[in-house]
């Protein structure tokens, strides 16, 4: 399986949401990491055909995604996805299935299956209403697996949870990147650290970078440094280069940051994160 985006854009007005994005994705978990405003719902609304690029084109095993065929293997969770708030959550994926033109036998037994893998099947009777944010969210995954889709795309399915939920949430989806495309989005650097096989950070419409957690790490290693200097030091240090960290202790201010050479005598070297790559390109903007 391989879904290619082919030089893609698309512009709202002036806006250039999605900029000439050009990407293979084969097999396994893609975090798709960037800010507020940086693209992610725009590229994975023309990934699921909901929306036409302006120009160029994304073909899944060669075919467009704009074909009718490609519904049948695609699973989609939306950002903002409307539940039905007086349905039971068994009812609900029975009506999806229903839609979606499942056999009543297949839609019950799937929907019994998927509520077992979303860790609902004791609240399969309960009304959506009732449910947590976190529910609300494993049931969105949920029915988003209904025709078992080779191509899987869930538009921030963390926000708004708790560390707990967003752990539970995060095993489920690890194991569905098996025999499948993922594509998840998020602007939570941990989100993706530990379960995407590859990682893609997005911004101003572009992926910035692409590869593994240690590839996409590469890009700032042995340029993150950490030291304690008086305040002075501090000011001049932070409008010189992207601070990481910035704390006031009892002997100065700790500073890490991100620089090419040693920005001070006592600095030391520090194993560059993700999430210091994170706010190397996006400090300064938006939500983090
Ligand atoms: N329907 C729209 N009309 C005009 N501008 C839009 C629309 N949808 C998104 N945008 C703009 O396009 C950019 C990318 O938005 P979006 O794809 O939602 O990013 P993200 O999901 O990363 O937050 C933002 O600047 C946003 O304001
Ligand atoms: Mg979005």
């Amino acid at each position: 399986m391989e879904l290619i985006f082919d030089r893609v854009t698309k512009q709202y007005k002036e806006k250039i949401a999605v900029d000439r994005v050009s990407l293979s994705l084969t097999q396994g978990v893609y975090g798709l990491l960037g800010a507020n405003g940086a693209g992610k719902t725009t590229l994975m609304r023309l990934m699921c055909g909901v929306l036409r690029p302006d120009s160029g084109e994304i073909l899944y095993n060669g075919t467009k995604v704009e074909e009718e065929a490609y519904r049948d293997i695609l699973g989609y969770l939306p950002q903002q996805f409307g539940y039905y708030p007086d349905f039971s959550a068994m009812d609900f994926l029975m009506y999806l299935g229903s839609l979606k033109g499942m056999p009543k036998k297949r839609a019950s037994e799937k929907s019994r299956e998927l509520l077992e893998l979303a860790g609902l099947s004791h609240v399969a009777k309960k009304k959506i209403k009732t449910f947590s944010g976190g529910m609300k969210q494993r049931l969105g995954i949920a029915q988003s697996l209904l025709n078992n889709p080779e191509v899987l795309v869930l538009d921030e399915p963390t926000a708004g949870l708790d560390p707990k939920e967003r752990v539970k949430f995060r095993n489920i989806v690890s194991k569905l990147g098996n025999d499948r495309i993922v594509l998840l989005s998020t602007h939570i650097v941990s989100d993706v650290e530990h379960i995407a096989d590859v990682i893609l950070l997005m911004k101003d419409g572009a992926i910035i970078h692409k590869g593994s957690l240690e590839e996409i790490i590469q890009a700032i290693e042995g340029k993150v440094w950490e030291c304690t200097v008086d305040s002075h030091a501090a000011e001049r240090l932070m409008g010189q280069y992207p601070a990481l960290n910035v704390r006031e202790e009892k002997e100065g201010t700790f500073l890490r940051l991100v620089c090419g050479e040693k920005p001070a005598e006592h600095a030391v070297q520090a194993a560059a994160t993700l999430e210091d790559l994170y706010l190397y390109y996006f400090s300064g903007e938006g939500q983090m």
